[in-house]
């Protein structure tokens, strides 16, 4: 299924219920929550206490993306705060595939992202674990970037890895996403598409997610 998951990065912080409520009204299934910690990326934004006190506020899936060294450290807090899918940077830790294991243990969907530097290949090993695959189309850290359009042949080696074993896998592309370069994600695979400035600073976000559904919709993967 085809997702549009706007990053609240690019949100007014001071009414985010509101911001969330808007992308949902505007069509947007999931929010993505970018949490950084000023070490795994060199800025910060805001943790569990945040996500907790705005899960009341709408009921759409809370995405969120961890850009946190040892994550395992505060996997539970975030499940506990109500996020949905919990996903970790293959980089972060030394074992990722045990953290992985643990956020599905607790009954949430599990997410791994790899950096722009990161090989697609670190992923096959752990997919029968994962609810999705995170490839990171800009470097980590903030929203507004330029997309690296290089990374769609990640994107497609690991949709056809997946295909090819009939693993039915959420392949997921986060940073410099739009209404006009989506068909080349969806094209290389890629189904949750997330976008922080394209949506949020549009003057009609519904227009703008509309537009990503029709054109992935036109544009199926080509292997
Ligand atoms: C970057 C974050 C992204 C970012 C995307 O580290 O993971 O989610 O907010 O923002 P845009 O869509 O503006 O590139
Ligand atoms: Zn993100």
């Amino acid at each position: 299924m085809f997702i549009v998951s706007p990053s609240v990065l690019a949100s007014d912080f001071a009414k985010l219920g509101e911001e969330i409520r808007k992308t949902e009204k505007a069509g947007a299934a999931y929010t993505h929550l970018d949490v950084m910690d000023g070490m795994f990326v060199p800025n910060m934004s805001f943790g569990a206490p945040v996500i907790a006190s705005i899960r009341k506020e709408s009921p759409v899936v809370f995405d969120v993306h961890l850009m946190i060294t040892q994550p395992q450290r505060y996997v539970d807090d975030f499940i506990k705060a109500g996020a949905d899918i919990v996903t970790i940077h293959y980089e972060s830790c030394d074992d990722p595939a045990a953290v992985v294991k643990y956020i599905k243990s607790k009954g949430v969907k599990a997410g791994l992202a790899i950096k722009p530097a990161t090989p697609a290949d670190v992923v096959y090993g752990m997919l029968e674990d994962l609810d999705m695959v995170l490839v990171m189309t800009v470097e980590p850290g903030f929203g507004g970037q330029k997309i690296m359009l290089d990374m769609f042949d990640k994107v497609r080696a690991i949709r056809k890895y997946a295909n090819e074993r009939g693993m039915d896998i959420d392949i997921e592309v986060d940073g410099g996403l739009t209404a006009d370069n989506v068909h080349l994600a969806t094209e290389a695979g890629a189904n949750v598409i997330v976008a922080g400035s394209a949506v949020y600073n549009a003057k009609d976000p519904a227009e703008v997610i509309g537009k990503m559904k029709e054109t992935a919709a036109a544009h199926p993967f080509k292997a």
